[in-house]
């Protein structure tokens, strides 16, 4: 068998019908840029997760770029972020000028709940990165950077569709940033993202600041950029949302299979909380001090899987940082990412699932 951590090639054959369908209708109309397909997905997704104000944009990096923008965080600001997390949560505020500060996760990769310690006079946020799916434990958070007068831009890049007592990730900080990146659990056919927040004042500015300042048309009132989303790629979007509860249902089935099937494997750490409504079940990561022995095994058995992520951002060179990051470091040097999607079929897990208790018998 082969298993490939992902293959998006392998998208069933109606959704591929209604997604070709959507792109002759767009074609038809003419319209690539703006429209009724952006304001759509804005308004489902708006509802969807109970946000006030859903604003698309290009990608999730530009949608966390554009959040700090908004609250003119800038140079002398400092912004705390976890040590593990993709790269985007520190670029972006350094690119605005400001000065990440590392702190160290949990055993899940979640920013730990100590990392008030992080914070000088010059802080200004919190991002904190509901990595994998799992959410941070947002009301702590919330409570926490409130008694600090700090910003909190949640990073949900990875989190789309999880819940902490029905309130979506995203909606709890001040802008909540999602990636529509192909891969993720609502993937577009290339990039976009989206900036949510429930602050009036915010909208406005995130909006004039991704489309070149402008108050109205050619009325530009601060400096922007063009971050705006492809037509198309919300029209894609909008089909993939129909969907999107099944898919999720369907990740959350194959999570519980391999829940069941490596409750045994001794040496293996599974992730925690994967079945419960606050993670999406994006990614499916297991710990084991054999890590690239098993991940080596599993190939050769044909089965694809991923690291997220090798090193942590204060050991790489634009950020070297020092400080105590022991789980962070431990979780890039044991993690392990099984495939996870709704396009495996069911026999594949079973299969994935035999391999590793092969490996740990
Ligand atoms: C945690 C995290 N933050 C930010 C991003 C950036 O999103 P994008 O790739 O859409 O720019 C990603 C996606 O890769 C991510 O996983």
């Amino acid at each position: 068998m082969k298993i490939p951590f992902l293959d998006l090639k392998r998208i069933d054959e109606e959704l591929k019908n209604a997604l070709k369908s959507k792109f002759s209708e767009m074609l038809e109309k003419g319209v690539f840029s703006g429209g009724e397909e952006v304001e759509l997905l804005e308004s489902h997704i708006s509802n969807y997760l109970k946000s006030s104000f859903s604003i698309a944009c290009a990608n999730g990096t530009d949608a966390l770029e554009l959040a700090l923008r908004a609250l003119e965080i800038g140079q002398v600001d400092e912004v705390i972020v976890p040590a593990m997390t993709w790269v985007s949560t520190a670029e972006v505020v350094a690119l605005v000028g400001a000065t990440p500060v590392f702190w160290d996760t949990d055993e899940d990769g979640l920013l730990a709940s100590d990392w008030q310690k992080a914070i000088s006079p010059k802080t200004k946020a919190v991002i904190p990165v509901h990595l994998y799916g799992k959410m941070v434990d947002m009301e702590r958070l919330m409570t926490q950077a409130k008694m600090h007068n700090l910003f909190v831009i949640e990073d949900g890049a990875q989190s789309v569709g999880s819940f902490q007592g029905g309130k979506a990730a995203g909606t709890f900080g001040d802008v909540g940033c999602m990636s529509f990146y192909p891969t993720k659990n609502l993937g577009a056919l290339g990039e976009a993202g989206m900036c949510l927040t429930n602050n009036e004042d915010l909208n406005d500015r995130i909006k004039m600041l991704l489309n070149h300042g402008q108050e109205v048309r050619d009325k530009h009132v601060m400096v922007g950029r063009n971050s705006r989303i492809d037509s198309i790629q919300a029209g894609f979007l909008n089909i993939f949302l129909e969907r999107f509860d099944s898919f999720q249902a369907t990740r959350k089935k194959y999570a519980k299979m391999y829940l069941e099937g490596l409750s045994d494997s001794k040496g293996l750490q599974l992730p925690s909380g994967i079945l419960e409504e606050n993670h999406n079940s994006h990614l499916f990561v297991v710990q084991t001090s054999r890590r690239d022995d098993l991940k080596d095994f599993l190939l050769e058995k044909g089965i694809g899987t991923a690291i997220h992520y090798p090193y942590i951002l204060p050991d790489m060179k634009p950020f070297r940082s020092e400080g105590d990051f022991t789980n962070a470091r431990n979780l890039s040097q044991r993690g392990l990412s099984l495939p996870l999607n709704p396009w495996i079929k069911e026999e594949e897990i079973e299969y994935v699932v035999k391999a590793i208790q092969d490996f740990f018998p």
